[in-house]
């Protein structure tokens, strides 16, 4: 597995009190760089394991490995099957949701909700389930609890041996006022075995539109903690904690909430914004840690969407202290920048490395291989599964490279179309591609490459006709780029492969650029909650691959990753 570049960002040293000694790791965030939102961790001895949300994304929920906190790589993902990801249909940030993750009686269970979409018409609640595994590889058929709400959490009290499920639900179905319930439950059936019931409603006001959620219960000495996110997960995010001498309450309020939150210095001066949905875990040495989802905000926007922090965690007279009470940042002058080195993919296995991804559930089961593209009717812009696999963006000063294979067989008509996308939902999406020209200024029956903009409701189309060999083939070694920058996102083409690649060689001929904020926005009234992914795709656009077609996929992908310098208080580049 080829995991690409953990990326030491920049970063705060974190001072970890260790009895009197002032132990320390140096930890620079976000420790999970790009779409990587609403971590859930469990220490087991010295490795540590975090699961993430994936929404609509096909494997779902990937579980990252490290033993040092710092350094993390793919392990696997929990949801592989149709059974265990039914995610037909589903819009955008509809999906897998905010897993927890817990060890009980040696059996590791992951929990989550499935959101299968904001129609109110089809009235369809988000559903809870889990799934188990004894080695976080394979896992079992989902087990449905009675409940539904979002956000779970499975607790086992170490006193009783009893399960908790705790989640954010109404508090009935006709007030729809959200806070923290929960029950006792049955493992095997996923039933309440104790009266379902509201525990706590959080520190604001309890309002239709108020959201305490993401819960995490643990316990430490004779108290058990209750550490939910509220505000949301826009700028009012932040945690919250309540503590009680029972698993089920009732539940005291830290006088110190809010835990954590990067939004009571302003929404505009600190570039760290949305801090909240936290985990709380211990170290092998007995320190006391906490991840957390947050938001790069490059002058109001995030493209990269919600990434996974951490920071210390303190204990003081029995409450949680995040942070030394400080505001989450970004650099550290103790701590210099590395720049993770070049992500290459010669797409030579059987199997697709595991840090692609597919949109909703795949009809066939499996993952493509190689990357010979299996073009079908469904476009990028369908809430379908395209031809088209996916990886995280996960720097803000970026490259991505991919060099078509050359195609064999045909040629491109008006219709088909393969390409290059920086996605991020089928709303919102900016491509590069190929196809047959189509404008009567093109050279009609020739090749065209094409850039198309899908922004905010708004689509934009150009096109310019391909230099072909004499033989009226394309050229090989057309690679198409995508250079991404804080601000602003480029997109090119070049006939020499991506191999020789940096900013500065190879003649790329840049067609369009477009701000950052076309992939960190929704249309009006619809939601965001991924961040940016690039896109190798190839499209029928409605009609199935012609017979006659071309085959078509990419030889080469190559990501050059650049220093991020990105300032604390605003944005300085
Ligand atoms: C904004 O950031 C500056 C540092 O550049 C800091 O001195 C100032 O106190 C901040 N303002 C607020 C309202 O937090
Ligand atoms: C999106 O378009 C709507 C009008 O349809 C406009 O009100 C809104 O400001 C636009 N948003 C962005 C981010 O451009
Ligand atoms: C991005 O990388 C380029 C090339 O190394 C560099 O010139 C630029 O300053 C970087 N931008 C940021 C924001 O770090």
């Amino acid at each position: 597995m080829k995991l690409p570049l953990i990326l030491r960002a920049l970063l705060p040293l974190l001072y970890l009190a260790q009895g009197n000694q002032a132990a320390h790791i140096s930890i620079q965030n976000p420790i999970l760089p790009g779409f990587n939102p609403d971590p859930a961790i469990l220490r087991v001895g010295t490795d540590y394991y975090l699961a993430v949300s994936s929404f609509e994304y096909h494997p779902g929920i990937p579980i990252y490995h490290s033993t040092d906190l710092q350094t993390w790589t793919l392990h696997s993902h929990a949801l592989t099957t149709p059974t265990q990801l039914p995610l037909h249909g589903i819009p955008t940030a509809a999906g897998a949701w905010a897993p927890s993750l817990s060890l009980i009686n040696g059996t590791y269970h992951l929990t989550l909700t499935i959101r299968w979409t904001y129609d109110p018409i089809a009235k369809l609640w988000p559903r809870v389930f889990w799934v188990t595994s004894p080695d976080l590889k394979t896992w079992s058929e989902p087990i449905w609890a009675d409940p539904w709400g979002i956000d779970p959490d499975l607790f086992t009290d170490p006193a009783t041996n009893k399960t908790y499920l705790t989640l954010m639900a109404p508090n009935n179905n006709i007030d729809r006022l959200w806070g923290i319930s929960q029950c006792e439950v049955d493992l095997h059936t996923g039933s309440c075995l104790s009266p379902y019931r509201s525990i706590w409603n959080g520190t604001l006001p309890q309002t239709p539109s108020s959201r305490p959620e993401g819960p995490k219960l643990l316990k430490r000495g004779k108290y058990y903690y209750l550490l939910i996110a509220e505000g949301g997960t826009d700028e009012l995010h932040r945690a919250t904690i309540a503590r009680s001498t029972s698993p089920t309450g009732p539940w005291e309020s830290n006088p110190d909430n809010p835990l954590l939150y990067n939004g009571a210095y302003g929404f505009t001066n600190l570039t760290v914004q949305s801090t909240g949905h936290a985990t709380m875990f211990d170290t092998p040495e007995g320190d006391w840690c906490a991840v957390f989802l947050a938001r790069r905000n490059i002058d109001g926007f995030s493209p990269l969407g919600r990434e996974t922090f951490l920071c210390a965690v303190e204990w003081v007279g029995g409450w949680p202290v995040f942070n030394r009470g400080g505001p989450i940042l970004l650099n550290s002058e103790e701590n210099p920048k590395a720049v993770p080195g070049d992500f290459v993919d010669e797409f030579e296995g059987e199997a697709l490395g595991s840090s692609w991804y597919l949109l909703r559930t795949p009809y066939a089961e499996g993952r493509a291989s190689g990357l010979i593209l299996r073009p079908n009717v469904f476009s990028l812009s369908d809430r379908d599964t395209p031809a088209a696999v996916f990886r995280k963006q996960t720097s803000l000063n970026m490259t991505f490279a991919a060099t078509l294979l050359p195609f064999e067989g045909g040629s491109l008509g008006p219709r088909q179309t393969v390409g290059v996308s920086a996605y991020l939902s089928e709303l919102q999406h900016q491509d590069i591609g190929i196809t047959g020209c189509r404008t009567e200024t093109g050279n009609r029956g020739g090749l065209c490459v094409y850039v198309e903009m899908l922004n905010n409701g708004t689509r934009e189309y150009t096109e310019h006709p391909l230099r072909t060999r004499s033989n009226g083939k394309q050229e090989n070694g057309l690679t198409l780029y995508i250079r991404a920058a804080p601000h602003e996102y480029k997109m090119g083409y070049s006939y020499s492969s991506s191999k020789g690649y940096s900013d500065s060689h190879v003649e790329v001929t840049w067609l369009t650029s477009f701000p950052s904020s076309y992939l960190a926005t929704a249309p009006p009234d619809w939601f965001v909650f991924s961040g940016a992914m690039f896109g190798l795709f190839a499209s029928g656009n409605g009609e199935p691959w012609p017979v006659s077609g071309p085959r078509v996929g990419f030889e080469r992908v190559r990501e050059v990753y650049f220093e991020e310098r990105i300032a604390d208080y605003g944005l300085s580049a």
